[in-house]
């Protein structure tokens, strides 16, 4: 097939091209190499073909309406929930127009459908766990909003236009290419500064649990996808949650040295308990997690350190 994969040079779209590149496809990347983004030209699989095009942009339109691709796959975005909160409509305005300006141009291109890199941001705090895909949706930032809206663009252009949709709401991904010096991205953030002897902040008590998922594991879901999930919704995880002291304690072990920790209050918005429920991607798709989180969090110390798998 061919494939259009916006945000191709970013931390999980770059993935993505690779994972669709294994298996033969032909894929084009649009990236603007956005300076608060974590793309990078380091990430852009060179079988691609990489377009530096902001998806708000007429040369994106025009692209994707000459190369007419079977899918799109959208994982460009601003996904900073402090950017989104210091700057509304500059996340509006990225997440939300430069989707529409997508959908516009896969309309007049006729590609069959749009893989879309939702979040589990989306859901704000939740009253019930596990997360499902029938948990309310009630974000509680700017960036869970435009993602929200996404979703229930996607539907209507399905439905007035027959563009086809597969939306994945993911849980806390992590893995090899993940920005260390973001505001998130726990796993990367420790596992480099306790590679160079830095001291760890870890905010409330630190037995706070998220949904990690390892990105090599989402790949494979942008994969199935391809060929199933039309015009559904799955939840993209590891179905457990993990607490920010066992992460600390794991990365301590396999880099076999402990850092000092800076304890700090809660953050705003901040759950003390979060995972979700994956079965609907195994029943439908065929996916689960396949990756121990032990071994991820080795690629992740290994790629820091420029070993090579
Ligand atoms: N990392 C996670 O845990 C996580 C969780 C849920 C959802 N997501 C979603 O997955 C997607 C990828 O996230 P990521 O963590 O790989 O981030 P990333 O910053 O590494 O990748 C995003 C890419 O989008 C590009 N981009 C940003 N604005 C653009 C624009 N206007 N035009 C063209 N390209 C633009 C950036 O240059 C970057 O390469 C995003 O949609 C994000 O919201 C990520």
């Amino acid at each position: 097939m061919k494939i259009v994969v916006t945000g191709g040079a970013g931390f999980i779209g770059s993935h993505v091209v690779d994972a669709y590149i294994a298996e033969g496809h032909e894929v084009i990347i649009i990236d603007s190499l956005w300076e608060e983004g974590g793309g990078r030209l380091k990430n852009v699989n060179p079988q691609a073909r990489f377009y530096q095009l902001d998806i708000r942009s007429a040369e994106a339109v025009e692209l994707i309406v000459r190369e007419r691709p079977d899918i799109l796959n959208h994982h460009a975005a601003q996904h900073s929930v402090k950017i989104s909160t210091d700057k509304p409509r500059l996340d509006a305005d990225v997440n939300v127009m430069g989707l529409l300006n997508l959908l516009e141009a896969c309309v007049k291109a006729g590609t069959r459908k749009v893989i879309f890199a939702g979040s589990g941001a989306s859901y704000g705090t939740v009253e019930h766990l596990p997360i499902t895909e029938e948990t309310p949706q009630r974000p509680e930032s700017p960036y869970g909003i435009t993602k929200m809206v996404t979703e229930h663009y996607l539907r209507y252009y399905q439905q007035a236009k027959g563009l086809s949709y597969t939306i994945f709401r993911y849980g806390n991904v992590y893995g090899p290419r993940q920005d260390p010096t973001g505001e998130a991205g726990v796993i990367a953030i420790f596992a480099n500064r306790i590679l160079q002897g830095l001291e760890v902040r870890i905010d409330w008590d630190g037995e706070q649990q998220k949904d990690y998922v390892y990105v090599g594991d989402v790949a494979a879901a942008n994969v199935a996808a391809l060929t199933g999930g039309d015009d559904d919704v799955f939840c993209i995880a590891s179905g457990r949650g993990t607490s920010v002291n066992e992460l600390y304690r794991q990365l301590c072990e396999i880099i076999g040295r402990s850092v000092n920790v800076v304890r700090a209050p809660r953050r705003p918005g901040d759950i003390y308990l979060s995972y979700f429920d994956c079965s609907k991607a195994k029943r439908v798709l065929g996916w689960q997690p396949r990756m121990k989180l032990r071994d991820g969090l080795q690629h992740v110390v290994d790629a820091l350190k420029g070993v090579t798998p």
